[in-house]
């Protein structure tokens, strides 16, 4: 027998983490009920994370392939792991399908949901053809969160609406309902992205910490400036390039390397990186 996969886990850190004024009250509201998290992962963690934030830990149940896994996950933020998928779909309202995409449809296929039921699927690329027969006669609903789940600040897109699925995930940031499912998929991508600005971010503490900046200084000052070019441009009327363009006035630092960027073909190096992983979505989960 094989030993068992050694991954490396959100770590659990309940004390330090900030209690959420959920907008659903404190355990969230009954629309939400009780929530079932199947695949005890990287993802399952990160939300569970948040929703302890929120107090919503009581009601959350998780399995997962290894019951031991679903134990050791839940375990550290108060919520219940149980011994099998079948048993927490029938114990829960609205079920989160966090497994991999290549296992989404075949762990759906094995269960037996109940009209009124909702299965959220987090599956990357799994498209509501497949999901909804697979999961009748409960409702099937498309989510994207990303990590930052976790302190409660995932922008995350949902497909199709859906009250239950949207108060839940808003727990854990900002819900973005997408009319139809190839906007969804296109929006998707920027989940991608966001790991691409920690690649970024990396490359900008190193440079600075080469160049003899202290590593305590770099670091926090590679990441505020990422998180004030955010709050920036979330908080002026002006658009992105409005912004910039008051940043990039002939002859300054921001224009020059600008240009460098572009002779480089930097900028449109993540046009390619976005486009590719777009295609890749179009095609069967591997
Ligand atoms: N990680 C992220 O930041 C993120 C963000 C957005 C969306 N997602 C989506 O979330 C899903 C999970 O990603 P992840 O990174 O959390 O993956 P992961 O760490 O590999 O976790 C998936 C877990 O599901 C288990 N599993 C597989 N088949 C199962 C089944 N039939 N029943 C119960 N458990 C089963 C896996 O066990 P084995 O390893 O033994 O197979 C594993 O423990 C993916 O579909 C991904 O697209 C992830």
């Amino acid at each position: 027998m094989n030993p068992p996969k050694q991954r490396i886990r959100p770590v659990p850190s309940p004390a330090k983490s900030p209690r959420v004024p959920a907008s659903a009250g404190p355990g969230g509201s009954d629309r939400i009920g009780r929530v079932g998290i199947i695949g005890a992962g990287h993802l399952a963690g990160y939300l569970l994370e948040g929703l302890n934030n929120c107090n919503l830990e009581r009601r959350i149940l998780v399995s997962d392939c290894e019951p031991g896994r679903a134990a050791a996950l839940a375990q550290p933020w108060g919520a219940q792991a149980v011994e099998d998928n079948q048993i927490l779909v029938d114990q829960s309202d609205l079920v989160v399908l966090a497994v991999r995409p290549a296992d989404a449809i075949a762990a759906c296929r094995r269960l037996r949901f109940r009209p009124g039921q909702v299965l959220a699927s987090v599956a990357a690329g799994v498209p509501l053809a497949q999901l909804e027969p697979a999961v009748a006669p409960a409702r099937a609903v498309r989510v994207m969160p990303i990590s930052s789940a976790a302190i409660n600040r995932s922008p995350t897109l949902v497909h199709p609406a859906q009250a239950a699925v949207q108060e839940l995930f808003a727990l854990l940031g900002h819900v973005h309902v997408l009319p139809d499912e190839d906007g969804f998929r296109a929006a998707s991508v920027i989940s991608a992205y966001y790991g691409w600005i920690y690649a970024l971010a990396e490359l900008a503490v190193d440079w600075c910490v080469r160049q003899g900046v202290p590593g305590e200084v770099a670091h926090p000052l590679v990441l505020e400036t990422i998180r004030s070019t955010a709050d920036m441009a979330l908080a002026k009327p002006q658009s992105i390039r409005e912004l910039l363009d008051l940043l990039a006035t002939p002859g300054g630092i921001t224009r020059h390397g600008l240009g460098i960027l572009q002779q480089h073909k930097g900028l449109e190096a993540w046009t390619l990186a976005l486009d590719g992983v777009l295609e890749r979505m179009r095609q069967p989960p591997a």
